[in-house]
């Protein structure tokens, strides 16, 4: 009898990006850091891997990341202050981060891309299945795509991506995937993978999204990977090489996203999150909606 697929449990969270489409927010204090409503953009990723049953975490960080690395350790003095005053509700808060997941850190050294950041995982990973989710991505937390496509992998083994249709017109901003039927709703085989593809040379308006379910086999090959893109080690070229050869790692399958994902890295985007996350919360929700509607009927009309 042969054995059961390992299930996956651990997420890697590359963070040592610098964050300049950011700038100057993002000058001293990391992009992952900045909030969305009240909450860093971080903690919505980690809460995301957490929901998918993936508990334990490690961040790629790099120069200027203390901040994460505080934001999910314990504040002995805040925490002091907050239970002399009785404030259980903001106590629970400062807690939340830091009981979420056992989050671990490896620092990147050089910039070398998104493959060397997953590269940088492989010690802590190990020989087992993983998900790697950017933090620049936010897929609403309503609509959840980590747990059907962990899902997928237990089934078909392999690895698997997230892909969107973001339209002709910004797939160049993107990972782009050439794709075949996999003979069910909502899932496809991937065949080929460009990084932003120059216009007109895109296989289809496909977009990689940010989340991945990877087999360990992806090691062996972004360490032979060479500088693609930007002159940076993609995790998008290794991605490629194992889809045109499923005898590495088994098949790339994609689960085509149709729910809400925003590339917060762009400021339009960041907003639309905010509003949208924002009007659906329940203690600043049902105010900022009566606000808004008289904004928009109202100041947007005039
Ligand atoms: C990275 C990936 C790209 C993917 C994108 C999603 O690019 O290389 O394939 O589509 O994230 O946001 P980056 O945004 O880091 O340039």
């Amino acid at each position: 009898m042969t054995a059961p697929p390992p299930r996956v449990r651990k997420a890697v969270i590359p963070a040592a990006g610098l964050g300049t489409r950011f700038l100057p927010a993002t000058k001293a204090t990391p992009k992952e850091m900045l909030p969305i409503v009240d909450k860093p953009a971080i903690q919505y990723v980690v809460e995301e891997a957490v929901a998918a049953g993936l508990d334990d975490v490690l961040m790629v960080t790099g120069r200027g990341k203390r901040a994460l690395e505080d934001h999910f350790d314990r504040n002995a003095e805040l925490e002091a202050v907050l239970t002399g005053k009785g404030d259980t509700a903001r106590l629970d808060l400062v807690r939340a981060s830091t009981d979420l997941a056992t989050v671990h850190y490896v620092r990147q050294g050089d910039p070398r891309g998104l493959g060397h950041a997953v590269l940088c995982a492989a010690p802590h990973v190990g020989a087992e299945p993983f998900a790697v989710l950017l933090g620049d991505n936010l897929i609403d937390p309503a609509d959840p795509l980590l747990s059907s496509m962990t899902a997928v992998r237990e089934e078909l083994g392999g690895s698997v991506i997230a892909l969107m249709d973001v339209g002709a017109e910004h797939i160049n901003r993107y990972g782009c995937a050439a794709v075949e039927s996999a003979g069910r709703d909502g899932l496809v085989r991937v065949t080929d993978l460009v990084e932003k593809p120059e216009a007109g040379e895109a296989p289809s308006a496909l977009a990689v999204i940010g989340r991945y379910v990877l087999d360990p086999a992806v090691f062996e090959v972004l360490a032979k990977t060479e500088p693609g893109r930007g002159g940076e080690i993609q995790l998008t070229d290794a991605l490629r090489t194992m889809a045109r050869d499923p005898e590495i790692g088994g098949p790339v399958h994609a689960v085509v996203f149709t729910g809400h994902r925003y590339d917060t890295c762009y400021r339009g985007e960041y907003l639309r999150a905010t509003v949208r996350l924002a009007c659906r919360r329940e203690d600043v929700g049902p105010e900022f909606r009566t606000w808004l509607q008289t904004f928009v009927a109202r100041d947007l009309a005039a």
